[in-house]
């Protein structure tokens, strides 16, 4: 997919509050092998390194818009990287996988998450975070207008549906890898944006950047008739734009 970093940090400090969130998860233990699946463009990852003594830490991408910008901005430290990688075919062992708002991209997250917590070693720990908002009504606009003409067709028939599953699944997937300390919970970011042009920028980051990619040059016309149905089905100003998103952590045994 198409990543742009401009576009993605236009809601950067609303973004960053589940990262903490996340980071209050992590077992604070020196010299660790550490890997953040999704890196983005760096500035989260940075803040892990410097929360982990002497750790060993790997941003991981699979967007090389997103990683030009990690690697250019000020975010270097000796003991971090950057790499361009598919998180879903992660190698190596690690005492600590992160993750924070990536992995809703990958499918089949019930293999997904057996096979990521494979690759830590005895003692590491997975904590991850995940947009779980995709019932929001912002959401199920951009899946209706993609359906109707003439978009259907622009975007032959494309529908994202969420891999995201419910905080009771991601729970039974990590007691059935034996896992320790389990920590599964949702969380509500009640967010407080001008008006429902606010959310339309906001998930042209996110939700969006899928259909992007396929309307080509009738990006502005798909966003004209989302923008007229997003003002009435939300016509506050200022809006509550409550975000919903899962967070867990597990140790391997
Ligand atoms: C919403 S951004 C989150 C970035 C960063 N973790 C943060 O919290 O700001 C999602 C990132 O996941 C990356 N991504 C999506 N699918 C991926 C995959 N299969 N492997 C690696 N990275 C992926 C995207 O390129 C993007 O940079």
């Amino acid at each position: 997919m198409s990543w742009n970093p401009k576009q993605y940090h236009k809601f950067q400090s609303e973004r960053s509050a589940p990262f903490h969130d996340l980071l209050k998860l992590v077992e604070i233990r020196p010299q660790l092998k550490v890997v953040d699946l999704g890196c983005g463009t760096g500035e989260l990852t940075r803040i892990l390194t410097d929360t982990l003594p002497n750790s060993d830490v790997t941003g991981l991408d699979s967007s090389l818009q997103m990683l030009d910008a990690a690697r250019a901005a000020p975010h270097a430290a000796p003991n971090l990287r950057f790499e361009q990688g598919d998180l879903s075919t992660l190698a190596g062992s690690w005492d600590l996988i992160f993750s924070n708002a990536a992995i809703q991209w990958c499918e089949d997250h019930e293999k997904l998450i057996p096979y990521l917590f494979s690759r830590l070693n005895p003692g590491g720990q997975l904590c991850v975070q995940i947009p779980s908002n995709h019932n929001h009504i912002s959401h199920l606009l951009i899946r209706e207008t993609a359906k109707e003409a003439p978009f259907n067709k622009i975007v032959n028939g494309f529908e994202r549906i969420s891999p995201v599953q419910s905080i009771d699944q991601y729970t039974k997937i990590l007691f059935e890898e034996n896992a320790k300390d389990i920590i599964v919970f949702e969380k509500i970011y009640p967010h407080i944006l001008q008006n429902s042009d606010a959310v339309i920028e906001w998930i042209s980051g996110t939700a969006l950047v899928p259909y992007f990619e396929r309307l080509g040059e009738h990006k502005s016309e798909f966003l004209e008739v989302l923008g007229r149905k997003m003002k009435k089905a939300l016509p506050e100003s200022p809006l509550l734009y409550p975000f919903r998103r899962i967070l867990f952590s597990a140790i391997k045994p």
